[in-house]
């Protein structure tokens, strides 16, 4: 076995950790460079989700991110990743029309991609099926309750779930189905930290939370929400931890400042040549460095 492999985060490691109380860290990444970083950051699970419509791609909602987009991106991430697990998240109608359509897709995450698992929103008993199917073909899934995403045509709007005893009774039995179908964790969107505390305590797979407070086993956020490299609103549970799009404007406008005011570049950025330089300058009119 290489050396890469040994040190590779694997499934188990998550349950170990939850058992020890370690805390897991996801986070979402799409594409090679910013994969390579969170990978080297010791980040256990990169999430390549299907935020990157809304964050990457111009998108209004997750609705539009095709099959192939996340194909695309997982690549990216999965050719960068050497420790992480890679997770690909299902987009909205790749698991939907029927079982089978739901196993090819999943299938192009891990064949095709590189992924290691993949990632389905809700816990509706045909999504239940969904899973069983998915485990049956060896791929591991990783579920999705609370805030999803992808329902919102139904809801109208992304907003915190389970505040009502009702609604919180009804995810907690969501969550404690998608661990007997078979899932190995469970990601816990948009809801009160005592409810994610209560999931957290009843199940023996992991939680990893997202704006469900700190009782969860793990947390995830999307990279460009962390790093501020978003442009448009950004949810409470966010912490900034830089201020990306600050730093990239500075360095940019830099840039055209000295273009226009002949600053850049200079003869350092400039390549040479002996021979041109005896034919093309003359005494009269030498080189303006
Ligand atoms: O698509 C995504 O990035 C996600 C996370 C917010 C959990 O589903």
């Amino acid at each position: 076995m290489s050396e890469d492999l040994i040190q590779r985060v694997i499934i188990p490691d998550l349950i170990k950790k939850k058992e020890k109380k370690e805390k897991i860290v996801a986070l979402t990444a799409y594409d090679f460079p910013s994969a390579k970083i969170v990978d080297h950051a010791g980040v256990d699970i990169i999430l390549v989700g299907d935020s990157l419509g809304m964050v990457l791609l111009g998108y209004v909602d997750t609705i539009p991110v095709s099959m192939d987009e996340m194909i695309h991106h997982t690549k990216a991430v999965a050719r960068a990743v050497k420790r992480s697990i890679v997770v690909g998240d299902m987009p909205y109608m790749s698991f939907q029309i029927s079982i089978q359509k739901a196993v090819e897709n999943a299938s192009r995450f891990i064949k095709e991609a590189g992924a290691r698992a993949v990632k389905i929103e809700g816990a509706s008993s045909y999504r239940l099926e969904v899973v069983e199917a998915l485990k049956e073909a060896e791929i591991p899934v990783m579920g999705h309750v609370g805030l999803t995403p992808q329902s919102i045509n139904r809801n109208g709007c992304f907003k915190v779930k389970g505040k009502r005893q009702e609604e919180a009774e009804e995810i907690i039995k969501q969550a404690e189905k998608l661990e007997k179908a078979g899932v190995f964790s469970v990601i816990l969107e948009c809801i009160p930290l005592e409810l994610a505390q209560v999931i957290t305590q009843r199940l023996k797979i992991p939680t990893i939370g997202i704006g469900a407070g700190p009782f969860c086993d793990g947390q995830i956020l999307v990279f460009h929400d962390l790093l501020g490299y978003s442009n448009g609103y950004l949810p409470k549970y966010v912490k900034k931890y830089v201020d990306m799009n600050k730093i990239l404007t500075d360095g940019i406008n830099r840039y055209v400042e000295e273009v226009r005011d002949n600053k850049f570049p200079l003869d350092k950025h400039s390549y040479h040549s002996k021979e041109l330089e005896r034919s093309f300058y003359s005494k009269k009119e030498p080189k303006k460095f």
